[in-house]
C-alpha cells in the first residue's frame, strides 16, 4: 500500500492482521526496504515486491491502493487480476481508481469473471449479488487481463 493509504488506516486497526504489511514511500531510498514488527517499508513497487517474494512463502501480493500506487500496479504486467468491491451508492470523492471497469462487465484489456472463478479463485464462497452495510450497497467482483 501506499504511503498515504497506510496512513489513512486507524491505528488501532494497523498493520492490517494476518498479513505482511508492506508500506511504499520515497522516504527510504529506492532499491531498499527495511522491516519492523508492525510493517516492512519499501522505497518503491518493486522493492515491495522483493520483500514479498523473500518473506511469503506462496509469493502472492495484494495491492490495496491508493491510487498512486494502483497506477503503478496496473502498468505492470505480473498484475493479472483485480479484486473489486464495486460500491453502489453515490459518494463525493477525491481519489480514483485508474482504469474504469463497467458495470456491463467490459473494459479495455480486462474482462469480469463469473462468480465460481472469483470463489475458486479466493478458495472460499464470496457472497453473490448485493451487499448492504450501514446503507451502503456493494458487489465483489473479479477482473482478469483478456492479454
Ligand atoms: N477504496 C479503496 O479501495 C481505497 C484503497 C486504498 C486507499 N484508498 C484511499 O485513497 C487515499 C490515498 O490514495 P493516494 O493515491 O492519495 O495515495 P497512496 O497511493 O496511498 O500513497 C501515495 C504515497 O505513496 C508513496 N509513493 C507513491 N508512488 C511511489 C513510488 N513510485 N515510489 C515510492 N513511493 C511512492 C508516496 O509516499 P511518501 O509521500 O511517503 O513518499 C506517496 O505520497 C486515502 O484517502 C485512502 O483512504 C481507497
Amino acid at each position: 500500500m501506499g504511503r498515504k493509504t497506510w496512513d489513512s488506516i486507524p491505528p488501532r486497526f494497523r498493520p492490517l492482521k494476518d498479513r505482511m504489511n508492506v508500506v511504499i514511500t520515497r522516504e527510504v531510498p529506492r532499491g531498499s526496504w527495511t522491516m519492523d514488527p508492525e510493517r516492512t517499508i519499501a522505497g518503491s513497487m518493486d522493492d515491495a515486491l522483493n520483500a514479498v517474494g523473500m518473506t511469503v512463502l506462496d509469493r502472492r501480493a495484494f495491492v490495496i491502493g491508493g491510487a498512486q500506487i494502483y497506477k503503478e500496479a496496473l502498468a505492470k504486467a505480473e498484475t493479472k487480476r483485480i479484486l473489486l468491491t464495486r460500491v453502489l451508492t453515490d459518494f463525493e470523492c477525491d481519489t480514483f481508481f485508474p482504469i474504469q471497469l463497467n458495470e456491463d462487465g467490459k473494459a479495455e484489456g480486462w474482462e469480469r469473471k463469473t462468480k465460481e472463478e472469483l470463489d475458486r479463485w479466493v478458495g472460499e464462497t464470496v457472497p453473490e449479488g448485493v451487499q448492504e452495510e450501514n446503507g451502503t450497497k456493494y458487489v465483489f467482483e473479479m477482473w482478469e487481463r483478456t492479454w
